[in-house]
């Protein structure tokens, strides 16, 4: 895991990002739409299903079903239909992984300050996450990077996902060739085998926990909005209809779109994001000396009063247009910021918006006995409440659309 992209800085983090960006290109995104659809069409079936039989939905369970299919189809190429698969192992291991991680041990506080200790740490079996989990997602992507170097070239040359591109990276040494034609130099990025590994195992997880909690999040405040709901309703009818929806419509569902970065103002699935000074550096009059860990209070910055007024209150007018215009973009972290912002964010917005237009045009979120006021969270880097939100899903009349 210490190979992914989010464990490395400098001239290595530049060169592992350069390689996988193009994952994330809008082209390569038009390509993901007709995977993602089926994802939400599972998803939507499946709510259908306990909608039909009034049963209350721990919403997270199926959006992060949902987030590990997108990831696998999108980024894996693989077929995985873990809506009805509950024996599916990519989302049993990724559930374990989460819900036992220790994003604030004392063990891995001591191994980011003093990286010398990870080898010991290792063997102790003390990581971030637990090794059976990590051995199952391992060994996974061991197999399908062997599978592919066993197709042939037609069937490679399709393929234009993820694993691709790693594969098409990878060379021994990881270091980048500087290819000399004539006057011009070309320089081709590569990554080791185990550099691979490591951006494929980050995908999974990052792919997955974040996407589901945002959804998770959303429709929790869709059933005590039903207001807004309506709205983002009314506009899916207006843009996309009973169709499949293409690329195009997506980005026209800009209220939808307020809904989302309201809930992550709200409730920012990463709450804190770190930086190491590269010099000395004095910020209103705060001395910060050069390689100090900073740490990024994302949640706090969007809860203060001075920065978002009422900042409990949920209103997706915060975004429109003009108040955007008009807004500082620091006051507003969900992804990060700078060089070092989400690579995943354009993909996590898109497979969120087909997600609601899946399930809206058949299902509403409602509040139930079981639905808390106010959410309880657990302490740690990542925000997870303490107990599952359970919301109402109730049937609507296909005859709407
Ligand atoms: C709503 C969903 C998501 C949220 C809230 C989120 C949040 C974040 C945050 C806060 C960072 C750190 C940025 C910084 O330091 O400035 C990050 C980095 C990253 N995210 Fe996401 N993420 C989401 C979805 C995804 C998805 C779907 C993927 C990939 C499939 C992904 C892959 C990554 C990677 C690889 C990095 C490291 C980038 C780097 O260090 O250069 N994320 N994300």
């Amino acid at each position: 895991m210490e190979k992914g992209i989010f464990f490395q800085s400098g001239v290595n983090w530049k060169r592992i990002r350069n390689i996988i960006a193009p994952t994330f290109s809008s082209s390569k995104l038009k390509l993901m739409i007709g995977p993602i659809n089926k994802c939400g069409g599972l998803l939507s079936n499946k709510l259908v299903t306990k909608a039909k039989k009034g049963e209350t939905v721990d919403v997270k369970h199926y959006f992060g079903v949902y987030t590990m299919d997108v990831i696998a189809r999108t980024a894996f190429g693989l077929d995985t239909d873990s809506q009805n698969n509950p024996d599916e192992p990519f989302v049993d291991n990724a559930r374990k992984l989460f819900a036992t991680a220790k994003f604030t041990s004392t063990a891995n506080l001591l191994s980011i300050i003093f990286p010398f200790l990870r080898p010991l740490l290792k063997v102790l079996d003390v990581g971030i996450f637990p090794s059976g989990p990590v051995n199952f997602f391992v060994r996974s992507i061991k197999a399908m990077i062997e599978e592919r170097k066993t197709e042939d070239e037609a069937t490679r040359s399709k393929r234009t996902d993820f694993l691709e591109l790693l594969l098409k990276a990878e060379s021994e040494e990881g270091n980048d060739i500087h290819v000399t034609n004539g006057t011009q130099t070309k320089v081709i990025k590569r990554l080791t085998v185990e550099e691979m590994i490591g951006q494929a195992f980050l995908f999974f997880i990052a792919g997955y926990e974040t996407t589901a909690s945002t959804l998770q999040f959303i429709s929790y405040n869709l059933a005590k909005n039903p207001g807004v709901q309506e709205k983002v309703i009314k506009e899916i009818e207006t843009h996309v209809g009973d169709r499949e929806p293409t690329y195009d419509d997506i980005n026209k569902l800009t209220y939808m779109e307020q809904v989302i970065l309201e809930t992550l103002r709200h409730y920012p699935p990463v709450i804190t994001v770190n930086r190491k000074a590269s010099t000395d550096v004095d910020i209103k009059g705060v001395h910060i000396p050069k390689d100090a860990m900073v740490m990024i209070p994302i949640y706090s910055i969007q809860h203060d009063p001075e920065n978002y007024e009422n900042p409990e209150e949920f209103r997706p007018e915060r975004f429109d247009a003009a108040t955007r215009q008009e807004s500082n973009p620091i006051t507003f972290l969900p992804f990060g910021y700078g060089p070092r912002l989400c690579i995943g964010m354009r993909l996590a917005l898109l497979e969120t918006k087909i997600a609601l237009v899946c399930l809206l045009r058949r299902v509403r979120f409602a509040k139930c006995s079981e639905t808390p006021d106010k959410l309880d969270f657990k302490t740690g880097g990542i925000l997870s409440t303490k107990d599952p939100i359970k919301v109402a899903v109730e049937l609507v009349p296909k005859q709407n659309f």
